[in-house]
């Protein structure tokens, strides 16, 4: 470990010092309306987010004056447009807002016994959902300590989304369980797609990758899984959690928004995350299969021939709206037609990975 160097400087009287100013006599408060939100504290020189972090400033918050000599902590998010857009701070106090209780706010007294194959395809997608879950959960926790202080906003919103996944991890689990049919089966094929998201170590190609590529894919998966959940209680599940994920897509929009309008070269950086991925995947199939049986089978209502079929038919008509639906959210974050057509394709391998 590093030692501290011998100190020559010191603050000995705070009101002489020529390092800079602080903010005295900046009253957010008093400015603000309702409540102080984080977004009303955004003056003097707490409010100036720098393009880049100083990089001798070690732990300490934007807007303090430092002295010479601060440790290294080594950062590695180190820009603003590595991680900023202005929509983080109301993003955050969304997220307080939004806040549920997977113990209490599910009706699970109300959960109906189902037919065997149908309680078995749910447990089925929960186990997969469970997986997923994992990932999104990792990801913000592994980048939390890399991002400097300057941009502490961003690790507050994704304090909130690593909250978020925990509670998602928890409600699937819960629901796998409730009714006694368990976690179910798992592929390597998804396990793969997961690991090439989770080895991403580059802040900027991971949050494209997971917050508007992985979780937008994802949110559109609950979607249809919500609509053909066989009973209200399963619904309110994904209705529950999908709300949490729209958040975690709106920064993932915005983010790529802010970033390619300001650098539109910045397209071919994102292209690339979406190129490594695929590539360290080329080598294994996208599709689960016990994963597409099942959603065939709730889509269907259950599991004869006929039933199946048709369930099969509805999940070959959501996969075609997927991809369309994935590149108008990469165009309205600000990619240009053909390259938001690549990227979704390029999702996991051919355009296949849900997370
Ligand atoms: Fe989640
Ligand atoms: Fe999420």
């Amino acid at each position: 470990m590093d030692q501290p160097p011998p100190r020559r400087t010191l603050i000995q009287n705070p009101d002489t010092t020529t390092w800079g100013e602080t903010d005295w006599g900046i009253a957010a408060a008093k400015l603000a309306g309702d409540g102080v939100k984080l977004d009303d504290l955004l003056l003097g020189t707490y409010g100036d987010i720098p393009d880049e972090a100083p990089p001798d400033h070690g732990l300490t918050p934007r807007g303090a004056v430092v002295e010479p000599n601060m440790p290294d902590f080594g950062f590695r998010v180190t820009r603003k447009q590595d991680c900023w857009c202005d929509e983080v701070p109301d993003l955050y106090e969304r997220a307080k807002n939004e806040q549920w209780d997977a113990t209490h706010d599910i009706p699970w007294n109300k959960l109906p016994e189902l037919p065997e194959d149908i309680e078995r395809a749910v447990c089925q997608i929960m186990t997969f959902l469970v997986e997923n879950e994992y990932v999104a959960l990792a990801i913000p926790a592994k980048f939390i300590p890399q991002i400097d202080p300057h941009y502490t906003e961003v690790s507050l919103l994704l304090a909130t989304q690593v909250k978020d996944e925990a509670r998602h991890i928890e409600v699937y689990t819960k629901r796998a369980l409730a009714n006694g049919g368990g976690l179910q089966y798992v592929s390597s094929t998804t396990q793969w797609a997961l690991k090439s998201l989770h080895s991403q170590n580059n802040y900027l190609k991971s949050s494209f990758l997971l917050h508007l590529l992985g979780e937008g894919t994802f949110l559109e998966l609950l979607k249809f899984i919500e609509d053909i959940a066989p009973d209200p209680v399963t619904r309110e599940i994904l209705v529950r959690t999908r709300q949490d994920e729209a958040r975690h897509v709106a920064y993932g929009v915005a983010h790529a928004r802010q970033l390619l309008n300001e650098d539109p070269s910045m397209a071919e950086v994102l292209q690339e995350a979406a190129e490594e991925r695929s590539s360290f995947l080329r080598a294994t199939s996208g599709i689960n299969p016990f994963v597409q049986r099942a959603l065939g089978i709730l889509a269907g209502g259950g599991t004869s021939e006929e039933q199946f079929q048709a369930g099969l038919e509805r999940v070959r008509d959501f996969y075609r709206r997927l991809h369309q639906t994935r590149i108008n959210r990469l165009m309205v974050a600000g990619l240009p037609e053909p390259t938001a057509r690549r990227i979704s394709e390029l999702h996991g391998v051919g355009g296949q990975a849900y997370m």
